[in-house]
C-alpha cells in the first residue's frame, strides 16, 4: 500500500470510529474536527507552510517555533492548533487571553508546561498589557523574570522554563502590539474564507462522520448559505440534519431551505442581525460613509463584534466597503436587502 493510500484508509478508519460516538452532542464538535492533515481541507499555503515547519523541527529534534494564527471566527484557528498537536504527538494545553487575568496565573501555566508541550492561547488580543511582557522572555529565550517584592528591596529572580511552543489565535491582528507579533518566530498566518468547493467537501466529510446521507442539491444549498465557513457549514448541517429527522424526511434542498428559513438564514448566508448592519448603513445614512463608532451606536453593538463578526464577510460579498471617512453599502448590497428584507421588522 503506498503512504498516501495507507493515509486514506487510516483517515476512513478514524472516521469510522468517530462516527460511532456522534450520539452524544458533547462530543460532535470535536468529532468533526480534523485528525491528520490530509482530512484538513483547504488552507493550501498554510498547511505546505507549516508541514515544512514541523518536520524540519522534528528532525532537529526541537520543538517547532511559536505560532500566530489570525482571520475571522470559524476558520479554523483553533482546529489547526490541535491539528498540530496531534501529527507532533505534542501535549497541548489551552487557554486564552481573557482567562489570564494576573501575571501569576501566566507564570502558573508556563511553569506547569512538560518539555515539547503546546500552549495554545486563543484570543491573544485580550491578553493584558503587562502579562504580555512576560510572555516575551519566556517566547524569546525560555525564561520567566518575576519580581518579587517592591520598591527599592525588589529584586528579579528568572526561572528556566521547560521548551515549548506556543500557539496562539486571534480574531484582531491590528491589536496586537509589534513586539509580541515579531516574537512568534515560527510565522504568523493568516486564515482565508475557504472556497465553495472546499466547503462542499467538508460538508460531506461532515455529513459522512454524522451518517447522514446528503443529496448533492442539499450539500451545495448549505454550501452556498455558510459564509465560506467551516464552523457554519457544519452548524447548518445539523440544523437540516434535525429537521429532517424530526420530519423523517431524507436530507433535500427544500429541507435545508426550510430549515434556514426557520433560522432566518437567508440566501447568501446571512441572518437577521448581518442585514441590519447593511439596512442600518442604507436608510438610516443614506447608504454611508458611517463611522465604526456611530454605526455601532446606531445598532447597540460593540464596535469589536462589527469589525470581528459581521464585517469580514459582508466584505468578503462586495456587500460593504471601507473608505477613510467610514463604511458604505454597495449596489450589490441594495439588490440583496431588496430581495430580503422579510423577517427584519424594518
Ligand atoms: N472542520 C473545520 N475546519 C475544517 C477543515 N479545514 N477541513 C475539514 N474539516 C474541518
Amino acid at each position: 500500500m503506498s503512504r498516501k493510500t495507507a493515509q486514506k484508509s487510516q483517515d476512513s478508519e478514524n472516521t469510522k470510529e468517530r462516527s460511532q460516538k456522534t450520539g452524544d452532542a458533547a462530543f460532535l464538535d470535536q468529532t468533526l474536527r480534523p485528525a491528520s492533515w490530509t482530512e484538513y481541507i483547504g488552507q493550501k499555503n498554510i498547511k505546505e507552510n507549516l508541514k515544512v515547519l514541523l518536520k524540519a523541527a522534528a528532525e532537529r529534534g526541537h520543538p517547532p517555533e511559536h505560532l500566530l494564527f489570525y482571520g475571522p471566527p470559524g476558520l479554523g484557528k483553533t482546529t489547526l492548533a490541535h491539528l498540530i498537536a496531534r501529527e507532533t504527538g505534542a501535549q497541548m494545553k489551552s487557554t486564552s487571553g481573557p482567562a489570564i487575568e494576573k501575571v501569576g496565573d501566566l507564570a502558573s501555566i508556563l511553569t506547569n508546561l512538560s518539555p515539547g508541550d503546546i500552549l495554545f492561547i486563543d484570543e491573544i488580543h485580550r491578553l493584558n498589557k503587562t502579562i504580555e511582557e512576560v510572555l516575551y522572555p519566556a517566547m524569546e529565550s525560555g525564561h520567566l523574570d518575576i519580581i518579587i517584592g517592591k520598591g527599592p528591596s525588589a529584586r528579579t529572580i528568572q526561572l528556566d522554563l521547560p521548551p515549548f511552543t506556543l500557539i496562539a489565535a486571534t480574531t484582531r491582528i491590528a491589536m496586537l502590539s509589534a513586539p509580541l507579533r515579531s516574537r512568534f518566530s515560527g510565522g504568523v498566518y493568516k486564515l482565508e474564507f475557504y472556497t465553495d468547493d472546499e466547503i462542499e467537501r467538508i460538508i460531506e466529510r461532515s455529513a459522512n462522520i454524522l451518517g447522514v446521507e446528503i443529496e448533492p442539491a442539499a450539500k451545495k444549498e448549505i454550501g452556498k448559505r455558510s459564509r465560506s465557513t467551516p464552523r457554519t457549514a457544519n452548524y447548518l448541517l445539523k440544523r437540516a440534519r434535525d429537521l429532517a429527522q424530526v420530519k423523517n424526511e431524507k436530507l433535500t434542498a427544500p429541507i435545508v431551505e426550510e430549515a434556514l428559513r426557520m433560522l432566518n438564514i437567508d440566501e447568501a448566508g446571512l441572518n437577521p442581525e448581518d442585514r441590519a448592519v447593511l439596512s442600518i448603513i442604507e436608510d438610516k445614512f443614506a447608504g454611508g460613509p458611517v463611522g465604526l463608532n456611530t454605526l455601532a451606536a446606531a445598532l447597540s453593538e460593540e464596535q469589536a463584534t462589527i469589525e470581528d463578526v459581521y464585517e469580514p464577510y459582508l466584505l468578503q460579498l462586495g456587500f460593504i466597503e471601507r473608505t477613510p471617512r467610514g463604511r458604505v453599502t454597495t449596489d450589490r448590497a441594495r439588490k440583496h436587502l431588496g430581495k430580503n428584507m422579510k423577517g427584519l421588522g424594518i
